[in-house]
Order: structure tokens, then C-alpha cells, then sequence
């Protein structure tokens, strides 16, 4: 595409600008188009960085290694850039937005020398929609470039829609390894001294250097979908939010959309397309997303949700025909995956993709690989890039501007302990409650120890813009603004036996659940109420076609005095950390929980 024909003179005088400052030895404004694709690839298949899967078992598919030392998010390099510090209170990291301009324009001066610079105009939610937004990402990387096309709407049609004086989030982004003349390019270019994810809530900007893995370097995704529309989202009253949409069809037509909300590699993916089991006959699971939602108010009183992104940035270890059918079907062709293992025969293999690991494999890093070596063949946040119009069941209405109407909320964090299978809220503030001290253990999908409990605030803890209580006010006030707010449920797949084994079996089992929680929806079946919140009995649940005894039943759903007690003690200590801008209503109903424990003898089990 020719700069002659962008119409935004805004647009064009800042590409200028970083263009000046970052000295790319030619800028490229990206098309969106099939041609453009297969060149980046055929240029990066020539230069070594992209491997070309076997056409015949995963057509038009490539092949990334990473970076040993750029495999994930890095949360203590996110950084979001206000006036005050307070303003982004003490679960973000924050530095002085001059200070911080500063720092990135002595990194970014005559960093993409040697590179091109790519223009890439997306498009988060579809073009043209109300609810979506525009952004432009500038960046020095190629393999961007082509996940960008995946995972947002992206091209010439974006810039049409933003006409010549619509508005855009800018976003930069470089690896940060200029190339001097003659220097041959690494086959993963980035800059381990000197990573910087940073966020400008006030002027909508994201700057990115260093890193060019997933959420750290496609910033239509956690930077801009998240950090920065959550801001959007504060101002304008509407939420963004780490969440699926999934539909769920009933055999009699009955169809009802839900929005869940995991921590990163908790389960999102898995649960946004899962298949049911054969006792749920006639019932159909569809997919809007796997990992975001933008939700707003409408005038007939619900909550209404789009996916922004049009793709899939998912965890490869642990996904298999047995445990995600529509994954595998998603990524038979048109697919990215980074950070896997190569088999002989050019397709790729991560842990747990078949029971019988090949005979022989090159590993993430180019070693070889054999089943008795010792290592992990795959990184642990080895990823697929998709599109969702290759998932089997994408719902067709996640092209709908409007979105889809939701009714119930969900929350689950990774918690091997204390929290039960699944529980209802009472309201709408005791939801929020719920879902605001809601616990996870760390998984490899950020830079750091994995396995510890933290809590994880509506699985938002690296994603929220601004200060976290003022987030929960926000959830708190938007239940107000609508006459049919969601029921709200918090769910743990989770809960293992002193064997460390999982007692749940999850996946497609997950269907019980969700059976039960949209049946609460409707008030077609009942639950017991408990200290926290109401839990189906044992017989609430359908169990045909799986063996489940009440007794394991009984132990993933109880609720243990002592143990709930040090819960509620870990809520408090989060509370006194953001106690400058608390709302009241969380500290009510804290402390309508620790009455309820207070009254409680032993353990609390769901019984009739
Ligand atoms: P991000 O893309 O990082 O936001 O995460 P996600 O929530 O989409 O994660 P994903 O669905 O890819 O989760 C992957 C991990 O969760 C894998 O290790 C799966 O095996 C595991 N997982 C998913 N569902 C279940 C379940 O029902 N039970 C158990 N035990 N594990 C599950
Ligand atoms: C997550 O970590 O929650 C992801 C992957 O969805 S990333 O895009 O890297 O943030
Ligand atoms: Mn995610």
C-alpha cells in the first residue's frame, strides 16, 4: 500500500515522526492482503526465522523458536505511565510518564536501523462496528506483523474505516536489536538488557520495546484490549474484561451466552469451546472468544459482549484431541506456533498432544529431542495462533457489531485447595466480592515462580490500566446501570488429592457445570446455601455417564472452617493494600463472610 493514498494526515505526520526517530531503512504500510502474507513469510522462511510446516499435514502453517529468554509476558517490566502514582495504586507498576518518554527515547533512537518499519492499521472488534476501536501498531517485527492479521482485523479496510480524521491508539513497538550495516540478523531479534511494556492511559499510547513474544509485542491484545481500554472502559462506562463468551444452545432452542474470566493458562481456551458429554444430547457449545470481552450496557437493561480479537493466541502443552477437539480442528491449517517441537517429518508436537510422545523431535531451542532426555520437548508457553473462523464451533455472531446478550459471569482461578468446584453469588455486589479476592496459582504464561497462590482480582491483576479498588468500584457501579445484571458464579477445576492428582476431570465434564449454572440462570434447578454463597447438592448435578462418587464430590466442594478462615485473612491483607481507594460495599461483604465462618462449625458440605 502507497503512503499516497492514507487519508489521516495525523496518522501519517506521526509514522513520520517515529519513522525519523527510529531510522528504519524503509517503511512499509501493511494491506492486510493474502499477498502480503505469504511474502513476510516467504522473506522470513528465507532468512532462517520461520520454519514452513509440511504443506501436506498443516497447510500454509509456520514455525517460530524464540529467544530462550523471551517466552512470556513480563510483568515486572509493564509498566502504566499517569501523573500520580496513585492513580495506578499498588498492583501496577508505575513510573512518571516524563521520566518514562525519556527512557523510550534514548531506547527507540535509530533502533529499527537496519529493519523495516511496518505500518499495521487493525481493528479491534469488527470494522466499522460502534463498540470496536482502531489502532495502529508501528513496529520492526515481521512475525508481528503476521499475527497481527490473525488475531485482529487488519488492512487497508481499517484505514478506510478511519477516514481522514479518525482517531487511533498508537502503538510502537520494537525489539530493540538494530542491525549495523553488514551484520547478519539473529533468527529471534530481541534486546534481553532492556524490556519496557509501557502503557499511556492519559494520551492512549503503548510503547513497546525489547520483547517480541505474544502479549509483551502484539499490543492489540493485553496492552491495548486491557491496559488501556479498561481506562477507555472507566471514562465511558463499559467494561473491559479477561474473559471468553461462549454460547450454549439447549436441545429446545434456549440459547444463552456466558462470559468467563481465568487467570492466563487456566483454562479459557479449553472452556470457551468444550464439547459436551454424551448424556447432554441436543446440547451445542460455540465459541465468540477465548481470551477477551469488551461488554457494555444496552438500553433493554443486559450487558452485551464482543470478542475484539479475530483469533486464537493459545497454549499448545496440554491441548490434544482429547482434551480440546476444536483446538486441534482450529489449528489444522493457517496456523503460527511458536515455541513447540519440530517432528521429523516437518509438522509440530508438545506434551501431552498424544499419549505416545515420537520416537525423536527437535526441541524449542534447535536440540534434539528424545522421550528419555529428560527435558520438556515444548516451551510450557509454547502458543498456536489461529483464526477463529477455523474453530468448528466459532458462533457466528461473534461478527455481530451488536454482540451477544450475557447471562451469568464466571470466575475460576487454579486453586489446588479451599476453593470449591463451583458456588453462586447471592448479588451482584457479593459477585464482585467473589470474583475481586479471587485466588490462582502462577502458570507459565508470565515471567516468574509458577505454582504460587496470588490473588488475581477477576483474573485482571496484569491487565488492569489503573488503580485495582477503583476497578472494583467500577464493577460495583455497572450492576447498578442495568436493570438484568448477570448472575455471577466462581468455579475451581482445579482441586487435587494428597496425591497431587487433579479429583475434578474438567474439560468437556465442565458441560455439569455450566448445565447447572445456566439452569440457576433460568431458576430450573436448585442449590443449598452455604457460608459463601450457594452450591449445588450432589444430586443437582447430572451425572450420567460419569463415574463420580459423592464422597469426591463432597471433598471438592466443602467448605473448611480453618482453612477458609486463613482465605478470608489473605482478602483482608489485599484490601489493606489498596485501602486508599476501598470501596466501602467489599468490606461489608468481608465481613458478612468471616460472620458466616464465625457461625460455622468444622466443615460445610452441600447436603440436602
Ligand atoms: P491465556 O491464553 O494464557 O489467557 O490462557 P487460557 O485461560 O486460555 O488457557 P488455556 O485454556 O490455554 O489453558 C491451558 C491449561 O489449562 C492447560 O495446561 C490445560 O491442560 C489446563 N486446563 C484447561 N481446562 C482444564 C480443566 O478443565 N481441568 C484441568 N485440570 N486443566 C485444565
Ligand atoms: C495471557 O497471558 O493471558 C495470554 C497470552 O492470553 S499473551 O497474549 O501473551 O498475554
Ligand atoms: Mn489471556
Amino acid at each position: 500500500m502507497v503512503e499516497a493514498n492514507v487519508k489521516n494526515e495525523a496518522l501519517k505526520q506521526w509514522v513520520k515522526e517515529v519513522a525519523a526517530h527510529t531510522t528504519p531503512d524503509e517503511v512499509i504500510w501493511c494491506d492486510g492482503t493474502q499477498e502480503e502474507y505469504d511474502r513476510l513469510f516467504k522473506e522470513m522462511v528465507d532468512a532462517g526465522m520461520a520454519i514452513k510446516l509440511n504443506e501436506k499435514k498443516r497447510p500454509n502453517s509456520f514455525y517460530f523458536r524464540s529467544d530462550p529468554k523471551d517466552v512470556a509476558r513480563v510483568e515486572d517490566r509493564t509498566y502504566i505511565c499517569t501523573k500520580e502514582p496513585a492513580d495506578v495504586g499498588p498492583t501496577n507498576n508505575w513510573i512518571d510518564p516524563d521520566e518514562m518518554r525519556q527512557t523510550l527515547s534514548g531506547l527507540f533512537k535509530g533502533c529499527m536501523k537496519g529493519r523495516p518499519m511496518y505500518v499495521i492499521p487493525f481493528s479491534m472488534g469488527p470494522i466499522g462496528s460502534p463498540i470496536s476501536h482502531i489502532g495502529i501498531e508501528l513496529t520492526d517485527s515481521p512475525y508481528v506483523v503476521v499475527n497481527m492479521r490473525i488475531m485482529t482485523r487488519m488492512g487497508a479496510a481499517v484505514l478506510d474505516a478511519l477516514g481522514a480524521d479518525g482517531e487511533f491508539v498508537k502503538c510502537v513497538h520494537s525489539v530493540g536489536k538494530p542491525l549495523q550495516p553488514g551484520e547478519e540478523d539473529v533468527k529471534w531479534p530481541c534486546n534481553n538488557d532492556h524490556k519496557y511494556i509501557s502503557h499511556f492511559p492519559d494520551t492512549r499510547e503503548i510503547w513497546s520495546f525489547g520483547s517480541g513474544y505474544g502479549g509483551n509485542a502484539l499490543l492489540g491484545k493485553k496492552c491495548f484490549a486491557l491496559r488501556i481500554a479498561s481506562n477507555m472502559a472507566l471514562e465511558e462506562g463499559w467494561m473491559a474484561e479477561h474473559m471468553l463468551i461462549l454460547g450454549l444452545e439447549a436441545p429446545d432452542g434456549q440459547k444463552d451466552y456466558v462470559a468467563a474470566a481465568f487467570p492466563s493458562a487456566c483454562g479459557k481456551t479449553n472452556f470457551a469451546m468444550l464439547i459436551p458429554p454424551k448424556a447432554f444430547d441436543g446440547y451445542k457449545v460455540s465459541t465468540i472468544g477465548d481470551d477477551i470481552a469488551w461488554i457494555k450496557p444496552s438500553d433493554d437493561g443486559k450487558l452485551y459482549a464482543i470478542n475484539p480479537e479475530s483469533g486464537f493466541f493459545g497454549v499448545c502443552p496440554g491441548t490434544s484431541y482429547d482434551s480440546n477437539p476444536n483446538a486441534m480442528e482450529s489449528i489444522k491449517e493457517n496456523s503460527i506456533f511458536t515455541n513447540v517441537a519440530l517432528t521429523e517429518d516437518g509438522d509440530v508436537w508438545w506434551e501431552e498432544m498424544t499419549d505416545e510422545p515420537p520416537a525423536k523431535l527437535t526441541d524449542w531451542q534447535g536440540n534434539e529431542w528424545t522421550p528419555d532426555c529428560g527435558r520438556p520437548a515444548s516451551h510450557p508457553n509454547a502458543r498456536f495462533t489461529a483464526p477463529i473462523a477455523n474453530c468448528p464451533v466459532a458462533d457466528p455472531a461473534y461478527e455481530d457489531p451488536k454482540g451477544v446478550p450475557i447471562g451469568a459471569f464466571i470466575f475460576g482461578g487454579r486453586r489446588s485447595t479451599t476453593m470449591p468446584l463451583v458456588m453462586e453469588a447471592a448479588n451482584w455486589d457479593q459477585g464482585v466480592y467473589f470474583a475481586a479476592t479471587m485466588g490462582s496459582e502462577t502458570t507459565a504464561a508470565a515471567a516468574h515462580s509458577i505454582g504460587q497462590v496470588r490473588r488475581d482480582p477477576m483474573a485482571m491483576l496484569p491487565f488492569i490500566g489503573y488503580h485495582m479498588a477503583e476497578y472494583w468500584a467500577h464493577w460495583l457501579k455497572m450492576g447498578g446501570k442495568i436493570s438484568n445484571p448477570p448472575k455471577i458464579f466462581s468455579v475451581n477445576w482445579f482441586r487435587k488429592n494428597e496425591d497431587g492428582k487433579f479429583i475434578w476431570p474438567g474439560f468437556g465434564e465442565n458441560m455439569r457445570v455450566l448445565k447447572w449454572i445456566v439452569d440457576r440462570v433460568h431458576n430450573k434447578t436448585s442449590a443449598i446455601e452455604g457460608p459463601l454463597g450457594s452450591v449445588p447438592a450432589y444430586e443437582d448435578i447430572e451425572w450420567e455417564g460419569l463415574d463420580f462418587s459423592k464422597e469426591l464430590y463432597e471433598q471438592i466442594t466443602s467448605i473448611d472452617k480453618k482453612v477458609w478462615m486463613e482465605e478470608v485473612l489473605s482478602h483482608e491483607e489485599l484490601f489493606m493494600r489498596l485501602a486508599d481507594k476501598m470501596p466501602a460495599e467489599m468490606n461489608y461483604m468481608r465481613q458478612l463472610v468471616v460472620s458466616n465462618l464465625t457461625r460455622m462449625q468444622g466443615t460445610w458440605k452441600p447436603v440436602k
